[in-house]
């Protein structure tokens, strides 16, 4: 079986079939998935109160405010759009969830560059 190229990585990610106005910033298009689908979801995962959830590429906020809401989850979201981040942190701080919940509004890319990426020493 053929291995990934490692210099593949090092390309940059532009998604031609995104419809956003500024689309080649963005990986994907906002589409919401289903609240019933969210809740399946976290279900699924067996989200426990106290733990965190991430969403990377978070929307409208909706995953985060579920887990944070219905499950009792610290959940942190990351969200490229301001306009999209601006909705779900409103949101956020009208169900009363800001100690729980919370929208980055920043790329994925950076925050795992900022983040993630290990630092030489
Ligand atoms: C398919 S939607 C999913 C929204 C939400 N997680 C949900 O399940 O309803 C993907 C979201 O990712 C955001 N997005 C796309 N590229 C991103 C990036 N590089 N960093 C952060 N968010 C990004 C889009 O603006 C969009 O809101």
């Amino acid at each position: 079986m053929n291995e990934t190229p490692p210099w593949l990585w090092d390309l940059p990610l532009i998604n031609l079939y995104n419809t956003d106005v500024v689309g080649f910033m963005y990986d994907v298009p906002f589409v919401a998935t289903p609240e019933v689908v969210v809740r399946r979801m976290l279900q699924l995962a067996k989200v426990q109160p106290g733990e965190v959830v991430y969403d990377l590429g978070s929307g409208d906020g909706r995953v985060v405010i579920i887990a944070a809401k219905e499950f009792g989850a610290r959940a942190v979201g990351v969200e490229i759009r301001k306009d999209l981040y601006e909705q779900s942190m409103t949101r956020i701080k009208d169900l009363g969830l800001s100690d729980k919940a919370v929208i980055i509004n920043a790329s994925l890319r950076t925050v795992y560059d900022t983040y993630q990426r290990p630092r030489p020493i």
